[in-house]
């Protein structure tokens, strides 16, 4: 078993209705906490790595755990890079064998986003990788990249026809009302919003901020046609509230088995609350025959 591009595996959850999640992982440990509850509820799923954790853990390292991950247990698995501004760093993760990269350009006008992902379309079309863009603006912060309540923008339901025509890019992430990190209040989506689009676009739409939506506006998202849902801030917090626990109970514990054992379970627990939600259990082997045997194996340019 080796990384799969994304693209086929969204296609057919927006088809069939259902979501796939998409886990922000931040170490190796969290990278295996995820795949194994993927694979225990026989799910396809998504492993992404910000920037910042690229530069952190290191692009070959991070594959080497996705591939060895997917071996291990035997589920449809991508990696993707979230958040990529810089192209440098992108060619250097599909490289590296991402099958997955996200280039965000939605700072930019409108034009100028069309012109950055076309720059990376044209690279990923040929190697089997899957590309995921961003129109409007999502709020919140996520790794340095910061954007104000105020300066937040959903997305034009006709630009996304218009992005997508000139692009052909196969994952579009339109900005609907969610944002990243923890909410004070409930989140104010828009529905409609995403219901013109998906009326208007075919590929799957990507639900960014997916920690803290009430389940059933989760739901109404995945059924509208957010078939990608990204989950960062509350496996994180799963994640370091264990360790956090741990030495409240312990002050001095020095053996990392112990508390790091504890926060693999409750970023276990925590992903397969979220696998559940979006309705994703127990589609692995149907999704994995999408791919028959051509499954990449990240050896990708020179
Ligand atoms: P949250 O941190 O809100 O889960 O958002 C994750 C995300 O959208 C990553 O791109």
């Amino acid at each position: 078993m080796v990384l799969v591009n994304s693209t086929p595996m969204l296609k057919e959850a927006r088809k069939s209705g259902y979501g796939i999640v998409a886990f922000n992982v931040h170490s190796l440990d969290m990278l295996y906490s995820v795949a194994e509850a993927a694979a225990e509820l026989d799910a396809p799923l998504i492993v992404q790595t910000t920037v910042g954790t690229v530069r952190n853990l290191g692009p070959e390292n991070i594959v080497a755990a996705a591939k060895a991950a997917s071996e291990e247990y035997k589920i449809p698995m991508a990696l993707h890079l979230d958040h990529c501004t810089d192209y440098d760093v992108l060619i250097k993760c599909i490289r590296a064998g991402y099958t997955s990269v996200m280039i965000d350009a939605s700072m930019h006008e409108f034009d100028e986003n069309v012109r950055r992902t076309n720059q990376v379309m044209d690279v990923a079309k040929f190697l089997d990788v899957n590309v995921e863009a961003e129109l409007g603006k999502v709020g919140g912060v996520e790794d340095d990249i910061v954007v104000d309540e105020a300066d937040a923008q959903k997305a034009v339901p006709s630009e996304c026809v218009k992005f997508i025509e000139l692009t052909g890019v196969p994952t579009l992430a339109p900005a609907i009302g969610t944002a990243h990190g923890i909410y004070s209040g409930d989140p104010d989506i828009d529905f409609e919003r995403i219901e013109k689009i998906a009326n208007l676009v075919d590929v799957p739409l990507v639900l960014h901020g997916g920690s803290a939506i009430p389940d059933e506006d989760v739901r109404r998202c995945v059924s509208l046609g957010m078939s990608k849902m990204n989950v960062s801030t509350e496996l994180k917090n799963a994640y370091s509230q264990a360790i956090k626990e741990h030495f409240e109970d312990k002050p001095n514990a020095l053996d990392p088995r112990q508390y790091l054992t504890k926060a693999k379970q409750a970023a276990k627990d925590l992903a397969q609350s979220k696998i559940k939600l979006v309705g994703c259990q127990g589609k692995a082997s149907e999704v994995q025959a999408l791919y028959g045997n051509e499954y990449k194996d990240g050896a990708l340019i020179g």
